[in-house]
């Protein structure tokens, strides 16, 4: 049901900082870095192998991802799964009775669809759903 990972997320206080570090330690530069307003970050996608990490600073105070850091402080955010039909996944996700955050697929970048599973109830780990549109 589910493919392979399509990418961490990684919470940063700064994405510049973050990014220097990601090419300093493995070489990598960011295929895409972009501000997401609807989402309140600023994302920055470093291709590893056939998978990302995706960096991800706050745009305004009351973002998720703000939220995220100021109790938690950075590091793992979430992981994300790809998968072939997440309309059908989550239908499979609510049978099973999964605390979902999006009831719906929603936009996301890169020509995708995603939606969150809630932390509760998932060993505490935040998880997205990551399907490709052709
Ligand atoms: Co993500």
């Amino acid at each position: 049901m589910i493919g392979a990972i399509d990418h961490v997320g990684i919470a940063v206080n700064d994405l510049d900082a973050a990014l220097g570090w990601h090419n300093a330690a493995f070489g990598v530069v960011p295929t895409m870095r972009e501000v997401i307003e609807s989402e309140g970050v600023e994302e920055a996608m470093l291709s590893v192998g056939g998978s990302f990490i995706q960096l991800l600073a706050t745009v305004r105070d009351d973002s998720p991802v703000a939220r995220f850091l100021g109790s938690r402080g950075e590091g793992l955010h979430h992981i994300a799964y790809r998968v072939d039909n997440l309309a059908a996944t989550l239908d499979r996700l609510r049978t099973a009775d999964i605390n979902l955050i999006d009831e719906v697929p929603r936009p996301g970048g890169r020509n995708t669809m995603i939606a969150f599973i809630h932390p509760k109830g998932n060993l505490g780990t935040l998880t997205e759903l990551v399907e490709y549109l052709p």
